[in-house]
């Protein structure tokens, strides 16, 4: 069924308000189709644009999606380097198009191995939709949720030290402030593309109580019917968060 049709059966009552996305297999579907892994790296990014705008369509509040992990230094500098260089390249060509439509993108990260001049241009580019009220994009950048926890207890230790808090404020609700994504709710759904059952790192202290939704399907194969699928089953999803 076309993605139109499948978006008509949406429960406006029971829409997510966050959905977090690690959009994975690029590398396998270059395999597939006998090229080079940076191709598929290329085509995830069409399928980021896609998703993006049904995201717009559905009047979703938050995107997070997972571009680039802690760990992913660990590949090839070459790939390392085109990664970096596309994720780059997409947000300048894409931030006029963002802007119109209303969504207001940031990076959340770690900003400790990236240059000072990567850094200040992402924010820069970024900052131009700030004034943006629909879609929060989040574009998780060098992100690894370990790494956000301990920034967050440097952060949290720092601001005893000067007086800021003392120790008996903290809690959940203090801990959620000192995230990369603070102020933001979280998410209701993961969804993560390749067949692979897992989290990698992704929003440890934010996804406790999360539905994840699993799929075979390749990322630049990943499509707006089947994120409509993933919502309409989300909706089919019987939440308890502990209680009976
Ligand atoms: C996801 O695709 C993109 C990033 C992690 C940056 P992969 O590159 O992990 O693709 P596979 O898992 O090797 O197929
Ligand atoms: C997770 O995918 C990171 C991103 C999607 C950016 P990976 O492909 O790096 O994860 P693992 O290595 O399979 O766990
Ligand atoms: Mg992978």
């Amino acid at each position: 069924m076309e993605y139109k049709e499948l978006i008509k059966q949406l429960d406006k009552k029971r829409m997510p308000q966050h959905i977090a996305i690690i959009m994975d297999g690029n590398g396998r579907w270059a395999e597939l189709h006998n090229t080079k892994r940076i191709n598929g790296h290329k085509k995830g990014v069409e399928t980021v644009r896609e998703i993006v705008e049904t995201s717009v369509e559905i009047d979703l509040k938050y995107l997070t999606i997972y571009a680039f992990s802690t760990e992913n230094w660990r590949r090839s500098k070459d790939e390392v380097n085109y990664l970096l260089k596309l994720i780059m390249d997409s947000l300048v060509k894409e931030i006029d198009e963002l802007k119109k439509n209303n969504v207001n993108i940031r990076f959340i990260g770690s900003r400790k191995e990236l240059s000072a001049s990567y850094n200040k241009k992402v924010m820069e580019t970024c900052a131009r939709s700030w004034n943006n009220t629909g879609l929060h994009l989040n574009v998780a950048m060098n992100y690894g949720g370990r790494r956000e926890i301990i920034e967050a207890f440097n952060q949290i230790y720092q601001d005893i030290k000067t007086e800021k808090i003392t120790e008996t404020e903290i809690n959940d609700e203090l801990i959620g402030k000192y995230l990369y994504t603070s102020g933001m709710p979280d998410p209701d759904l993961v969804i993560r593309t390749s067949g692979e059952i897992r989290s990698s790192n992704f929003l440890v202290w934010q996804t406790a109580y999360s539905e994840f939704w699993f799929t075979d399907t390749l990322w630049p194969d990943f499509s707006s019917a089947e994120y409509i699928r993933a919502i309409l089953e989300f909706q089919n999803r019987n939440r308890r968060f502990g209680a009976r």
